[in-house]
């Protein structure tokens, strides 16, 4: 297999961006997320890829539910702002607010609509753990906002 190519063909694959979120105690973590999608019905179910050495990892590791925050197709900045390493300060992570949801995951302030799920396997396949969360809980603030897509920021993740 060509490498060249295979990272074209993969980066040819579609994905959102979201912020996902989660928090134990005084312990929490963010990250801007794209390899994430439904898969189930029946009971809901979404895979979400996590980078083993992340904050994230640790806490969805450790049993902390996590709320997929789904960002709006204006909220760029916020998917930069989480890209960088979480600092928990009050009720602000990496300086935005969030409120904590009904599993206690974080709802951050201002995206159009979120879910909170809780894992119910995990995969450790290589440099990505995938988890298999069921929805148990959904927010929905602006059903008309259009949503952040990957291909327009110019932003690569795969491949
Ligand atoms: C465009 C882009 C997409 C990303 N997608 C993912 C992803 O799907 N899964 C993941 O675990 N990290 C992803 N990341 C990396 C995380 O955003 C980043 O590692 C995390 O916010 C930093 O948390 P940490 O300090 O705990 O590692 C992505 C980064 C970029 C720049």
């Amino acid at each position: 297999m060509d490498a060249q190519v295979k990272k074209q063909v993969l980066r040819k694959l579609t994905y959102g961006l979201y912020v996902a979120t989660a928090k134990q105690g005084d312990q929490a973590a963010a990250a801007t997320v794209n390899w994430l999608s439904q898969a189930s019905f029946q009971p809901p179910l979404v895979m979400m890829a996590v980078k083993a050495d992340s904050g994230l990892h640790a806490l969805l590791s450790q049993g902390a539910t996590v709320a997929v925050n789904i960002l709006g197709a204006d909220q760029k900045g916020m998917a930069e702002t989480f890209f960088r390493p979480t600092q928990l300060e009050g009720n602000t992570l990496n300086g935005v607010p969030f409120t904590p949801g009904e599993t206690g995951a974080p709802l951050l302030q201002g995206v159009p609509a979120a879910f909170e799920a809780k894992v119910v396997h995990s995969y450790a396949g290589g440099d990505h753990t995938v988890f298999v969360m069921e929805v148990v809980a959904v927010h929905l603030y602006d059903p008309e906002a259009k949503v952040l897509e990957m291909w327009d920021t110019g932003w690569f993740y795969g491949g």
